[in-house]
């Protein structure tokens, strides 16, 4: 059933865990025409259409599920004819039924699952005094997608349909927690440079109207720490409790698990 010849990335990825993922899966494929839509910082709704491609489709797990506005910005796509490679990050704890609720909403939007995976990406909490699966993906990790790429792209040239991709995860799906509402702050080290401004996806940080310091809207913070990581002078941190527990309970590597 392989004719395509264009590959679609598709991800929404705050830390870039999950775009390095989808990038290195892309290597593996090998198409030569490979289109990128990140849905990172796209808040417009209209639908987009994706016919005629293999699809690579990579977010991260926030509480065991995909991270919901990852959910919400991936329900503007519609497959039209498009398999699917369905890619979960997680940092390290675990992915529960994140991929399966990837899997069901791919199937959902019109997309054909041809195989899936849940890769491990450097926790959002992670800071260098407390590393939660630092560093991740690395290289190891890179050479796996890759070559988890290459052999979706061998089974879609040797089978005529696609059966139902078995991936792990039971339904009804882990509940969501909502938490309380919190973000990251800004230390007397900020010099309002306005690097965290561009890259948060939920619009939630603002320069304030004299310019003098740095402004976020806690009801709109996803905590995904994009501005954490952004930022060039360490100026920015989110003091959560989480972090600690993550950085004891979850320190033994985990591995990525491919469903082919
Ligand atoms: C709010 C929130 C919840 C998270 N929940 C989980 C989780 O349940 N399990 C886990 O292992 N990692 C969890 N993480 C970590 C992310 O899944 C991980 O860092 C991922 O690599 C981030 O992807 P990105 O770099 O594409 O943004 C969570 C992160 C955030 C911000
Ligand atoms: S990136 Fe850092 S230094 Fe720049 S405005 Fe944001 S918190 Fe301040
Ligand atoms: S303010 Fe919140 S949503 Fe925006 S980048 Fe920072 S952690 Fe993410």
């Amino acid at each position: 059933m392989n004719t395509y010849t264009t590959t679609q990335l598709v991800f929404f990825s705050p830390t870039h865990t999950s775009a390095k993922i989808a990038r290195a899966v892309g290597e593996g494929i090998g198409m030569g025409r490979r289109i990128e839509t990140d849905l990172t910082l796209d808040e417009d709704l209209t639908p987009i259409e994706i016919r005629d491609a293999l699809t690579v489709i990579a977010v991260p797990v926030y509480g065991g599920r995909v991270a919901p506005v990852a959910l919400q910005r991936l329900k503007r796509l519609r497959g039209i004819n498009a398999p699917a490679i369905l890619i979960t990050v997680y940092g390290n704890r675990d992915y529960e039924d994140a991929l399966l609720e990837l899997r069901d909403t791919a199937v959902e939007l019109g997309f054909m699952p041809l195989s899936a995976a849940a890769f491990i990406g450097e926790h959002s909490y992670s800071t260098p005094a407390r590393p939660i699966a630092a560093g991740r993906p690395d290289a190891s990790d890179l050479q796996k997608a890759e070559c988890f790429g290459q052999d979706s792209w061998k089974k879609l040239c040797e089978v005529s349909s696609l059966p139902e991709l078995f991936v792990k995860g039971n339904t009804p799906y882990k509940e969501l927690k909502a938490g309380q509402p919190a973000c990251p702050v800004c230390t007397e080290n900020c010099f309002v440079c306005g690097e965290c401004v561009e890259v948060c996806p939920t619009h939630a940080i603002r320069v304030s109207e004299d310019g003098s310091r740095i402004e976020t809207d806690v009801n709109r913070c996803i905590k995904c720490c994009a501005c954490v990581k952004v930022c060039p002078n360490e100026a920015r941190i989110f003091d959560n409790p989480f972090a600690a527990i993550l950085h004891e309970r979850f320190n033994v590597r985990r591995e990525p698990e491919l469903f082919l």
